[in-house]
Parts: C-alpha cells; sequence; structure tokens
C-alpha cells in the first residue's frame, strides 16, 4: 500500500510511518485520526484494541476526532450448534466466516475458484483473524481513553443507524479534560 501510495504522491507530501497502529507514534496535536475498513479488529486482543484508542488519543489535540469504520457482529445468522455462517455466495467466490463465540473471535475465509483463475489452480484461499466488537464494547473502549461519542451513522453518507445496520461510522471526540 505504501508502494502505490509513493506512485502518487512523494514523502515530503505525506510521510508515513509503519508500525503496529496499537502503539506507533508519530507525536502529537492532530485534528484527526482515522481507522476505516473495520481495521481495529485486525487487533486480535481486547488489550490491543483498548492501546490502539489510547494511541490515536495520544496523537490528538483536545477536541481532536477519531473515526472508526466497522462491521456490526452478525451473531444473530450463526444457528446455535453451528461454527459458521456464509456471508457471501456467488458464481467464483464463497466468503465463509467461522466463529470462536468464547474469544470474541471470527475468522474469514475468501474461497476464489472457477475459470477466473490462471494458473490452472482449482480454488484459491484466503484468511483473515478478526476479534469482533460490538458498538457498545468500542464505546467503552473510548471511554477508557478519554472520548466520547460525537456521532455514530450506518454509512458515509450519513445514513442513519439503526438495529438493522451492518456496519457503522462512529465519531468519537477527545474530551477537552485529556
Ligand atoms: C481491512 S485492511 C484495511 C486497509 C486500509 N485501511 C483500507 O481501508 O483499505 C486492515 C489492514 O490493517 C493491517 N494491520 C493488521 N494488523 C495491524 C497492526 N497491528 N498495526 C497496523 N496495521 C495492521 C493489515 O495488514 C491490513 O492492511
Amino acid at each position: 500500500m505504501i508502494a502505490r501510495l509513493r506512485e502518487k504522491v512523494g514523502e515530503d507530501r505525506i510521510p508515513v510511518v509503519q508500525g503496529d497502529m496499537s502503539e506507533a507514534s508519530i507525536g502529537g496535536n492532530f485534528t484527526l485520526a482515522f481507522l476505516v475498513f473495520n481495521t481495529i479488529a485486525n487487533l486480535l486482543t481486547q488489550d490491543q484494541q483498548v492501546r490502539c484508542f489510547e494511541n490515536a488519543a495520544g496523537h490528538l489535540a483536545p477536541g481532536g476526532r477519531f473515526v472508526i469504520e466497522l462491521w456490526v457482529p452478525q451473531l444473530r445468522s450463526l444457528p446455535p450448534g453451528h461454527g459458521g455462517t456464509v456471508e457471501v455466495s456467488e458464481p467464483g467466490y464463497l466468503l465463509v466466516d467461522t466463529y470462536d463465540v468464547l474469544r470474541q473471535h471470527v475468522v474469514s475465509h475468501h474461497v476464489r475458484f472457477g475459470s477466473d483463475l490462471s494458473d490452472g489452480r482449482e480454488a484459491l484461499i484466503g484468511r483473515t483473524p478478526h476479534r469482533y466488537i460490538w458498538p457498545s464494547e468500542l464505546d467503552l473502549m473510548a471511554r477508557i481513553a478519554g472520548f466520547e461519542l460525537e456521532s455514530r451513522w450506518a454509512d458515509w453518507d450519513r445514513s442513519e443507524f439503526t438495529a438493522e445496520s451492518r456496519s457503522h461510522v462512529s465519531v468519537y471526540r477527545l474530551t477537552e479534560r485529556q
């Protein structure tokens, strides 16, 4: 991703620090930090996720915003006794999520198959592990780090977040006390 960025703009315009999002530091006093496309769930423990909030807080001036885009765990679609759900089933692609509800983990298995595969293989599989987070738990992590929830939307178009929303865009504001 950094290489792709460098094809577009130079280091002088957008400097990059590569590191663990729960620990890496580039100094403070920013007005905005963001983690989009479910990225916070790539941290696999609650401790790491809280540290990530604290790290974001450490980079912001009072009143600064931390914006998170995250899916809502779909545990209602997990039948009792079953360890997984088929999230997408379409020609050439299957997405299967398997759950460990005790550890609050979900692994997404992306399976690509069919004639689109160039090198004669029958299927390609990629797996991504996540620790899923309920919106309420996310809000509590934010409070621990000194944020308050300013707004929550179902999407970037500011559509209303409801009980049926599959994901959310949440805006946290660092309280002046920090
Ligand atoms: C779902 S992708 C989102 C990528 C990008 N933000 C976007 O919107 O396209 C999550 C990214 O987080 C990276 N990642 C996983 N664990 C990380 C960590 N501890 N610190 C920083 N990045 C991490 C992964 O390598 C992956 O590129």
